[in-house]
């Protein structure tokens, strides 16, 4: 069994429901998972403890990326989250019309990638709404589940 953090930013509430579905898929396949808003963590030492940390956040920019709100004061201070040699895996719920499209999963890979992150599998992009996509979310989660 495996600790899992999952910590999201979302305004709507898709990107939470998507946390929520991943968190249920890992609790299946037996391992211990806590799910947190951005809204309320404070970024230091977020890694340190856990087995993983998947990181959901959604995009609200035009014409570039723009990460939700709750989220940006934590990737701002990702230097502080004891990334090096954490495994990490990100996903986003987004709109497929945006150039962009989940633009913050890029970001946050490519951030924590830089900062020695392990990361375990291309992040999870979601076009809508999470129930609507429920085979190949748990399908990602399955993988996610098999990499702790
Ligand atoms: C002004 C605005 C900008 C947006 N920009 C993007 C974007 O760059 N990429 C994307 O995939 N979706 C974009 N979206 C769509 C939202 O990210 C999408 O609805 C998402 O599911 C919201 O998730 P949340 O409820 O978890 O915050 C945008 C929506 C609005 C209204």
């Amino acid at each position: 069994m495996s600790t899992v953090l999952i910590v999201y930013g979302s305004t709507t509430g898709n990107t939470a429901a998507l946390a929520e579905m991943i968190g249920e898929q890992l609790k299946a396949s037996g391992h211990q998972v806590e799910i947190q808003d951005a809204a309320g963590v404070s970024p230091d030492n977020l890694c340190v403890g856990r087995d993983a940390v998947l990181f959901g956040c959604s995009a609200w920019g035009t014409d570039e990326v723009e990460l939700q709100p709750d989220f940006e004061p934590l990737f701002d201070n990702f230097e502080r989250i004891g990334a090096k040699g954490c495994k990490f895996a990100c996903f986003a719920t987004g709109d497929s019309n945006f150039e962009y499209f989940c633009g913050a999963v890029d970001v946050m890979e490519e951030r924590l990638n830089e900062l020695g992150g392990v990361q375990m599998l291309d992040g999870l992009k979601v076009d809508g709404d999470a129930e609507s996509s429920r085979a190949e979310v748990e399908e990602w989660a399955q993988h996610v589940a098999e990499k702790l």
